[in-house]
């Protein structure tokens, strides 16, 4: 039987006190997951948490650095500890630290590479043995259409590609535990921190989007749900482009 429920199910989500990720986190809770949030920022991942609650379901924060391997050893033990299972990893947590090539330091390429590309590396490698005994193992990473190449976003743009390889290499190598890996990469989406664009950055973005709209973060939420739940049991190694028909900045 085909079931978007989630009943029974554990998520993690990382960077889950953010935009998309406190979105994500709350979507997957109302089809019934059990939700470990993580954000660095813990008041952040709480206020997730609080939000999930009044909402009916159940979620507890958890404040690792997902750029740090041992941290994140101990994050995963606790989705085993406090729920007894993890069946779906959601890699959200991301950031940019924009620039152009001759201006980019070693840090902003450091900084971003870690926090886009390794953190995914680092809690699917922790997250594996949980999800090989889950009868419906899914990874989802969050990239963005910056993947495809980007003025500024150098770094970003090759993180959040390798993203896309770490997908593709990593499905392959879950395949036969069951688990699927997929990719969901948005366009440009309607958030606090896009509404200081200026105006003019704004419409050009807007113009070049064949729907002509910004998405939604549920339109995000929604397309990770679908890699998560039982409708998506045979896809695996896929990049979703959630982007009102745009293929690129
Ligand atoms: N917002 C968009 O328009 C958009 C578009 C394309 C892709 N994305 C991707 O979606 C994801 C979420 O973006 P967002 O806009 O919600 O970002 P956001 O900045 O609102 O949220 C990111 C969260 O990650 C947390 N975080 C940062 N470093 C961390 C670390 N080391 N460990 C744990 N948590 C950490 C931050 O505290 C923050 O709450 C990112 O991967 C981003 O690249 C966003």
């Amino acid at each position: 039987m085909v079931s978007i429920s989630l009943a029974g199910r554990v998520a993690l989500v990382t960077g889950a006190g953010g935009d998309l990720g406190r979105g994500i986190a709350l979507c997957l809770a109302r089809a019934g997951a059990r939700v470990l949030v993580n954000d660095r920022a813990l008041e952040r991942a709480q206020r997730t948490c609080e939000m999930v609650s009044e909402a009916g379901g159940a979620a507890l924060a958890d404040g690792s650095d997902v750029t740090d391997a041992a941290a994140v050893a101990t994050m995963t033990a606790r989705a085993q500890q406090e729920f007894g299972r993890l069946d779906i990893l959601v890699n959200n947590a991301g950031g940019i630290r924009d620039a152009l090539i001759e201006r980019m330091s070693d840090a902003d390429w450091d900084q971003v590479c870690n926090l886009n590309l390794k953190a995914a590396f680092v809690c699917a490698r922790a997250a594996t043995p949980l999800l090989r005994r889950s009868s419906a193992g899914r990874v989802v990473n969050i990239a963005s259409m910056a993947y495809r190449g980007n003025v500024g976003q150098s770094n970003y743009a090759a993180a959040k590609a390798g993203l896309v390889g770490l997908t593709r290499s990593l499905g392959l190598e879950l395949a036969r535990d069951g688990i699927t890996v997929n990719c969901v990469a948005p366009g440009l989406i309607e958030t606090p921190k896009s509404a200081s664009l200026p105006d003019a950055v704004r419409e050009r973005l807007i113009r070049t989007t064949p729907m002509r709209r910004m998405g939604t973060i549920d339109d995000i939420a929604h397309a990770v749900l679908f890699f998560a739940s039982d409708l998506a049991a045979f896809a695996s190694r896929q990049v979703l482009h959630v982007s009102g028909g745009m293929e690129g900045f």
